[in-house]
């Protein structure tokens, strides 16, 4: 599978959203975080919005849920439109059931983890989801430094996901540029959201064409992905 790019609209122009999405409609998902305040210290926004953008484009979202309660939450975000739907592990009551009752609403399930929660308590559950973020910074805000310390935590998901012979994506979020995305790729991330990176190009359509020409490459040359 070639990287996928998915351009984070936490960067973009808020009053103008449509043309936003527009403007990288050669990226694979558009990447929408909502925030409540309470899970993280920011906010941004909700249901009626995500609604109002998936009528608005055509590139499928990809909803990063950073709010308290996604047992509650999550299924409307697929009822909204969404065409995957990512719940935090440190926030969810009932992580399987909650995937399950995404993917039965037609969605791609999807699990985040905040940066000192380890992957190794959730490999059992691996199979319930269609992709796994793990955050290369807090979640909270854009604009923030890439954490190198992450690469290794991506480095044992993607040994998970071969373990298992899994069909699973492995998302990365969070400093992600032209000087970040190789090194993801070289650690086995195939699913790249990038938010000042694009947004903050001069065009963002062709960020995304240089950004994903990159992370091809890096994969090319990595290890994990070279003994298939
Ligand atoms: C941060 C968000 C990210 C953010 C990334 O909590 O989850 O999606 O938009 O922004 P950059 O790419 O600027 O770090
Ligand atoms: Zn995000």
């Amino acid at each position: 599978m070639a990287a996928q790019i998915n351009p984070s609209i936490l960067s973009a122009d808020f009053a103008r959203l449509a043309d936003e999405a527009k403007a990288v409609e050669g990226a694979d998902w558009l990447h929408v975080d909502v925030m409540d305040n309470h899970f993280v210290p920011n906010l941004t926004l909700g249901v009626p919005v995500v609604e109002s953008l998936a009528r608005a484009t055509d590139t499928p979202l990809d909803c990063h849920l950073m709010i308290e309660a996604p047992d509650r939450w999550a299924p409307q975000y697929v009822e909204a439109g969404a065409g995957s739907v990512t719940f935090h592990a440190e926030a969810a009551a009932a992580p399987v059931r909650l995937a399950r009752e995404i993917r039965a609403k037609g969605a791609r399930a999807s699990m985040a983890l905040k940066p000192a929660t380890p992957v190794e308590p959730y490999e059992d559950l691996l199979p319930e989801l269609d992709m796994l973020l793990i955050m290369t910074v807090e979640p909270g805000f854009g604009g923030q430094a890439f954490l190198d310390i992450m690469l290794p935590k991506i480095r044992r998901t993607r040994e998970l996901i071969r373990k298992h012979g899994l069909e699973l994506w492995l998302q990365v979020d969070g400093g992600v540029s032209a000087s970040t995305i190789e090194r993801c790729a070289d650690a086995g991330a195939d699913v790249f959201v990038a938010g000042s990176a694009v947004y903050g190009a001069s065009d963002p359509a062709e960020a995304v064409r240089a950004l994903r020409t990159q992370a091809d490459a890096g994969t090319a040359k990595a290890s994990w992905f070279c003994d298939h």
